[in-house]
């Protein structure tokens, strides 16, 4: 249990407030798995809100035309300043709007936003939202990658699962600190049962019991793995005098491939 900053006690680790034209859309990946089980337990506590609720005209009208001209609609201020500032004071959240202009979501960040109470992701529609309404409301503007959705809504699941999952009690005791990027380098292979598939043995390393063996291994391969796919990240990772001589094998044994996609 966290004490948030005004002295409230809350009974959850995280509360996040979710602000959409498309609530429906929440109901299908937030009712199972990882979220679910971090809700039952208590550890979160997701609301979805329709921004609707907040438009001030009979038709419950929240967008309008673009002024200058040009296709699409745009979200109209008034309801988004009202739903994100009854939403941020109810639980001293930290306001996020999700949107293709925003800060690339990447692990440190997803880490970050764990360690706030709480969180109130604005989800965009259409061609964004009125200028005026993020110059009151400051938010952390956030974006999944360097395409464009159809709205905000995705991102903001993707969001949720990259960021509950690193709450204390969601995942099995440091199976966070094990993951790709968390480390700096990307994870090495991973294998189970059966020993042998297809002909494919499991490295006889992981079967030997030796746990610094293994270890050594698992990190030779994040080492390979990394400089094979990802060569870019080697720049910032934190790495020991160990890891930099097994670096130096690992470039000998092969030169850098690049990403192998186009
Ligand atoms: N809305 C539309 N595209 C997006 C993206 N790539 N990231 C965050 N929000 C978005």
């Amino acid at each position: 249990m966290r004490r948030r900053t005004g002295g409230e006690r809350e009974d959850v680790d995280l509360r996040i407030d979710i602000l959409t034209l498309f609530p429906e859309m929440f109901s299908g990946p937030f009712a199972g798995g990882m979220i679910r089980k971090a809700t039952e337990a208590g550890i979160c506590d997701l609301r979805v809100h329709d921004l609707r609720d907040w438009a001030h005209t009979a038709h419950r009208v929240v967008d309008d035309e673009v002024f200058g001209g040009g296709p699409g609609m745009v979200l109209k201020p008034e309801p988004i300043v009202a739903a994100c500032e009854a939403l941020v004071a109810k639980g001293t959240g930290r306001l996020v709007y999700l949107t293709p202009q925003g800060v690339p979501l990447d692990q440190t960040l997803a880490g970050r936003l764990a360690l706030e109470c709480g969180l109130v992701l604005l989800c965009g529609r259409y061609e964004g939202v009125d200028e005026r309404a993020l110059q009151i409301l400051r938010p952390l503007e956030i974006s999944i990658g360097d395409y464009v959705l159809t709205g905000g809504e995705l991102p903001a699941m993707v969001l949720v699962d990259a960021v509950v999952r690193l709450l204390p009690g969601v995942l099995a005791a440091g199976a966070a600190a094990e993951d790709s990027f968390a480390t700096g380098l990307l994870e090495g292979p991973q294998y189970t049962r059966p020993r042998v598939f297809r002909g494919l043995e499991v490295p006889e390393v992981l079967l030997s019991g030796d746990h610094a063996r293994i270890a050594a291994w698992r990190r030779y391969e994040a080492l390979r793995r990394t400089w094979r796919r990802r060569p870019e990240l080697l720049r910032s990772a934190p790495l020991s005098a160990e890891d930099r001589r097994m670096l130096r094998a690992v470039m000998a044994e092969e030169p850098p491939a690049g990403r192998t996609q186009p």
